[in-house]
């Protein structure tokens, strides 16, 4: 029998934070409800339980499962609340850690104390055992049925695709959309990577103008990101319906998609489109291999699947694109303006040395008139923001400190070269109180 670890979910938000710090210390783990947990425990002979939760943890009480623990003999490590429950007692093995300090690295010895030394943990749980399990699992739940897949090139749809591409072969299809709200050249590049490096079957949509047409007028940001993913979710239907009888969707969702979209118990952030923005009677069940990882999982799970560095080192861009960093109403000249920005922005950050596969860097349109002047006369146009921030996982994340000389370059190449700008500031926020990207 596999070696295996329960988180088993108490209350709050961290137990899949945790499954992430389990891993990364590579010890297979399972996330498992309170409900289920007697039975499974008795199917999986689990050699260790972590119990997470962030309130009085009642439920432990109610359901017996703190008296059961009691008397199983299995180590405990009771992370946050849970562990008020077993206070005074001395067995099970319970250490009280705040969910907060989960991230740093004193609590993780802690918890690699408890892994290795008081379960007895082997290890030696790779990406590339997660994606080899990935693969037998989507074989055996999909068999011989036709698959679609919205493949935007990005690192957590492709990895998504190669993964069920090894399972299921030609039934699956993969859809690109092009929907005006990529970067500069960004369509015709992600295409031709994507066939360069993959034997995959790619349709590329164009709906530019249609998304352009349903976005107008529109300003507030959750209703641009539900009208972007209807739509998303209408070219699907649409491309289904013409390859046939077509039910399942495949996504690159991951789990901070899930988290900030207030799913799985977590209060809403904001909506991302491949989760919140999906509307109610979705004409598809969704595959969603990735579902559960971090960011930084994914790439190390494409390394192990053998991606070029283009994809797995690729920076991330969220699904409704630059729908969400130009603020205000979108217009093709709007996005145009942004586009040029950005690319100066991605073109001089990636000439120096800062560390750009832990970095997002991009422009954003505030939607922000300022006066300026030129040659003598005033001006009244918009300005630009840059945003470049460093995170692990994108849960936190801070701004990076660009040197003055590649800002100035940026400044002026953006202030001559764009007529549409008059005014370049930066974005100095860190991740909370802001979010990564501005809308
Ligand atoms: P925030 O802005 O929430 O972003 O700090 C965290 C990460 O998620 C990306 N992001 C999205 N991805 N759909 C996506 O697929 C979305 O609606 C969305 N909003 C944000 C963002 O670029 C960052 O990497």
């Amino acid at each position: 029998m596999r070696e295996v670890v329960f988180i088993v979910d108490v209350s709050g938000q961290y137990a899949q934070v945790t499954a992430r710090r389990i891993r990364e210390r590579e010890v297979y783990c399972e996330v498992v409800d309170l409900d289920k947990v007697k039975d499974s425990i008795a199917l999986h002979r689990p050699v260790g339980i972590v119990l997470t939760g962030d309130d009085n943890c009642k439920e432990l009480y109610t359901n017996g499962f703190r008296d059961y623990l009691i008397h199983a003999d299995i180590p405990t490590l009771a992370i946050g609340a849970a562990a008020a429950a077993y206070e005074g007692l001395s067995y099970p093995f319970i250490i009280s850690l705040a969910p907060a300090s989960l991230m740093g690295e004193a609590a993780m010895d802690e918890v690699s104390a408890f892994l290795y030394e008081t379960c007895g943990c082997i290890g030696e749980y790779t990406p590339a055992d997660f994606a080899n399990e990935t693969i037998e699992r989507l074989k055996e739940e999909i068999k011989d049925k036709k698959v679609i897949c919205g493949l935007s090139g990005g690192v957590d749809s492709t990895v998504s695709a190669v993964m069920l591409h090894k399972a299921i072969g030609n039934n699956l299809t993969n859809i690109f959309v092009d929907n005006g709200l990529l970067r500069k050249d960004e369509g015709k590049n992600v295409i031709q990577m994507l066939k360069d490096s993959f034997d995959m079957n790619i349709i590329h949509v164009h709906a530019e103008d249609r998304f352009l047409e349903k976005l107008k007028g529109i300003t507030v940001p959750a209703e641009k990101r539900m009208i972007i993913g209807a739509l998303y979710i209408d070219i699907f239907r649409e491309e289904a319906e013409k390859l046939g009888d077509i039910n399942l969707l495949a996504q690159g969702t991951i789990y901070t998609d899930v988290l900030e979209s207030g799913h799985d118990g977590a209060k809403s952030i904001k909506m991302h489109h491949n989760v919140g923005g999906l509307p109610k009677n979705l004409p598809f069940e969704l595959v969603e291999p990735v579902r559960y990882l971090f960011k930084d999982e994914v790439r190390r799970v494409g390394v192990s699947l053998g991606l070029p560095e283009a994809f797995t080192k690729r920076q991330s861009f969220p699904g409704p694109g630059l729908g969400v960093r130009c603020l205000g109403e979108l217009s093709k000249e709007r996005l145009d303006v942004l586009r040029e920005c950005d690319a100066i922005v991605r073109e001089e950050i990636e000439k120096t040395n800062l560390p750009i596969e832990r970095m997002q860097y991009f422009a954003v349109l505030p939607n922000l008139l300022s006066v300026g002047v030129e040659e003598g006369a005033g001006t009244y146009l918009e300005t630009v923001a840059i945003r470049a921030i460093q995170s692990i996982d994108l849960m936190t994340a801070d701004y990076v400190r660009i040197p003055y000389d590649v800002l100035d370059t940026i400044s002026n190449r953006i202030i001559s070269n764009i007529p549409q700008i008059n005014r370049v500031v930066l974005d100095i926020s860190p991740k909370p109180p802001s979010t990564i990207e501005w809308e």
